[in-house]
């Protein structure tokens, strides 16, 4: 059996980790051979591969990044893009798939399935919004390179009694930003699910100056005010349609200046929050997951992604994790809330 391995759209830490259990176990358990695809559906598409062993995989666990490379190419938007990935798998003896990816990659993997691909999925994404996994690895990351940055955000908003905005990255979903923004202590916290009132923030911002502390407001990048529109940093669409998100904290900046006259900057973390060492959670979660992913290859559960429930790793339906997207409940909002001004 030889089975390939993609990892496609934004880097996020913990895929090589993935990579390395799945050929780990692979090779050990099952005698498999592996071959690399590089740059995400790119890879497959254009039949550009590199050799994976267990020796290509000897020390990526604690490293970013992903060694195959990643792209967001779209196969389904390239002309004979399936027909093509089809051909190519069986010039290259590939007998399967393992596909590791988030909303868009796994997609790609579905409509794939449909057309008799044996193919496994492996949910990853900074932003925890893949439905039927109750984390994605490299969430956990990105929330503690937040928090980090957040916590010393603290010092110069005291020092300078400023308003100090931490713009997170997490698209649609508001994960990144609840959850460092509750480890972090900020005074405000908003999210894409729910709009937000400038008015309300500006008095959060002068309560906090009551108190002789100096405010933290953490915003999600697709975080909307109730009278606007999203703020995105221009109109261009990547191959899955997606807009370029962030922006958002800079325009509430120049509000809260402009209502509150408070000085107010805001630090975008951007990519940071992708990059570098995964932690001890993200490393664990992409090593359970690569091991489970390559035992559903073994079991031949095609058109399945590897999912945590609980403490368990389960499979459930590719289409599953795509079918929508998983927001932050009101609820557990609305507990943040207390913290707030
Ligand atoms: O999906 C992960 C993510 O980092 C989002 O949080 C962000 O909106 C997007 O990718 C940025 O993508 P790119 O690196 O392609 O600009």
């Amino acid at each position: 059996m030889r089975v390939g391995v993609l990892t496609g759209g934004g880097d996020c830490p913990g895929l090589n980790a993935v990579i390395r259990a799945v050929v780990r176990k692979g090779v050990q358990d099952y005698g498999y051979d592996f071959i690399g695809f590089r740059d995400g559906w790119r890879g497959p598409l254009e039949g550009d591969t590199m050799p994976l062993d267990v020796k290509a995989v000897r020390g990526i666990l604690p490293r970013g990044g992903t060694i195959l490379g990643s792209s967001r190419t779209n196969p389904i938007k390239v002309d004979r893009g399936i027909e093509r990935i089809r051909e190519n798998l069986q010039k290259l003896e590939v007998d399967a798939l393992v596909a590791i990816g988030g909303e868009d990659t796994l997609g790609v993997a579905t409509r794939l399935h449909e057309h008799e691909v044996k193919v496994v999925g492996v949910p990853k994404t900074i932003d925890n919004d893949l439905g039927a996994t109750d984390y994605t690895f490299g969430f956990d990351t990105a929330v503690n390179i937040a928090t980090e940055a957040i916590d010393r955000l603290h010092t110069t908003a005291e020092s300078h009694r400023r308003v100090l905005i931490v713009e997170v990255m997490g698209r649609h979903a508001g994960w990144i930003a609840i959850h460092s923004g509750m480890a972090g202590g900020a005074n405000v916290i908003l999210i894409p699910e729910q709009n937000f009132d400038v008015e309300e923030v500006c008095g959060w911002v002068d309560s906090r100056f009551r108190t002789n502390y100096a405010p933290i407001i953490v915003v999600a990048e697709g975080a909307i005010p109730l009278a606007g529109q999203m703020v995105t940093k221009d109109q261009t669409l990547d191959a899955f349609g997606h807009v370029k998100l962030s922006g958002i904290g800079d325009w509430l900046a120049s509000e809260i200046e402009k209502r509150t006259g408070h000085e107010a900057r805001t630090t975008v973390l951007g990519h940071v929050q992708r990059g570098g060492t995964p932690t001890a959670f993200d490393r664990w979660l992409a090593t359970r997951f690569g091991f489970h992913a390559i035992d559903a290859v073994n079991a031949g559960d095609w058109g399945k992604m590897v999912a945590l429930h609980g403490t368990d790793v389960v499979t459930v339906p590719l289409e599953a994790a795509t079918r929508e997207l998983k927001t932050v409940p009101p609820a557990l909002y609305d507990e943040a809330k207390v913290l707030f001004g």
